[in-house]
């Protein structure tokens, strides 16, 4: 395999008043990238930030690499502004967009961010499979997108090993009750991008956790 074990955090559950000391404790302490939960009130039932804020952090971290996570009904609407506002990629959801997930690819890739192609858990597998090819990465929900500090979805774990059996130098993230506990699920399944919140932010040794997480996926990419 030739994928790498990456650490990417999410911010949601963080003191939002705090962001960027929050972000930069977490990428001193080892986060490999940035996950930031975008969400639109429609796609989901919860509202957090946009683009104006992305841009924000950007204008003061300058290096780090930034994905948007974007829970938004309608994805192909904020491609611009989020290039403009710094994001290196750019992770939208299929279930609305069924119809025009190759037009937003393509409008993503021109605009220079890489995409990444997400599935709700009740989304099956079949719906992202056609898109791999013009697809950088893909994320597997293991919970329902919304809210952070839910129940891992060990069910979710087939579509993963599914996919790195038949792509195996392909990103797969996972997100969703990730953490110590459920890390070893995830990495066995063959996930090498991995999105921690609650487990990462509530931790009281965030560098250990995110070296643990890390780890623990990077032996099972070696063995
Ligand atoms: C859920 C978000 C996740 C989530 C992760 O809708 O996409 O990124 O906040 O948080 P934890 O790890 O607490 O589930
Ligand atoms: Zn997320």
């Amino acid at each position: 395999m030739s994928v790498k074990a990456k650490i990417g955090p999410s911010i949601l559950n963080a003191d939002l008043s705090q962001l960027y000391e929050e972000s930069e404790k977490l990428l001193k302490n080892g986060a490999d990238y940035l996950h930031l939960d975008v969400m639109d009130g429609t796609f989901v039932p919860n509202l957090t930030f946009g683009h104006p804020v992305v841009k924000c952090l950007r204008s003061k971290i300058k290096d780090a690499f930034f994905e948007t996570h974007m829970m938004v009904q309608r994805p192909q609407q904020w491609i611009e502004s989020m290039a403009d506002a710094g994001v290196d990629q750019y992770t939208f959801h299929i279930e609305p967009v069924l119809d025009d997930v190759d037009e937003i690819c393509r409008k993503v890739r021109e605009a220079g961010m890489k995409v990444g192609l997400a599935i709700k858990p009740g989304t099956d597998l079949e719906a992202v499979t056609k898109y791999i090819p013009i697809a950088d990465m893909i994320l597997i929900m293991t919970v329902e997108p919304g809210f952070g500090g839910q129940k891992f979805m060990a069910n979710q774990m087939p579509k993963v090993e599914w996919l790195r059996k038949n792509y195996p130098s392909l990103d797969i993230e996972v997100d969703g009750g990730v953490g110590p506990e459920t890390i070893h699920q995830c990495a066995k399944a063959g996930a090498n991008m991995i999105v921690s919140g609650t487990a990462v932010i509530r931790s009281e040794n965030q560098k250990e956790t995110i070296s643990y997480l890390r780890n623990s996926v990077q032996s099972a990419i070696d063995a």
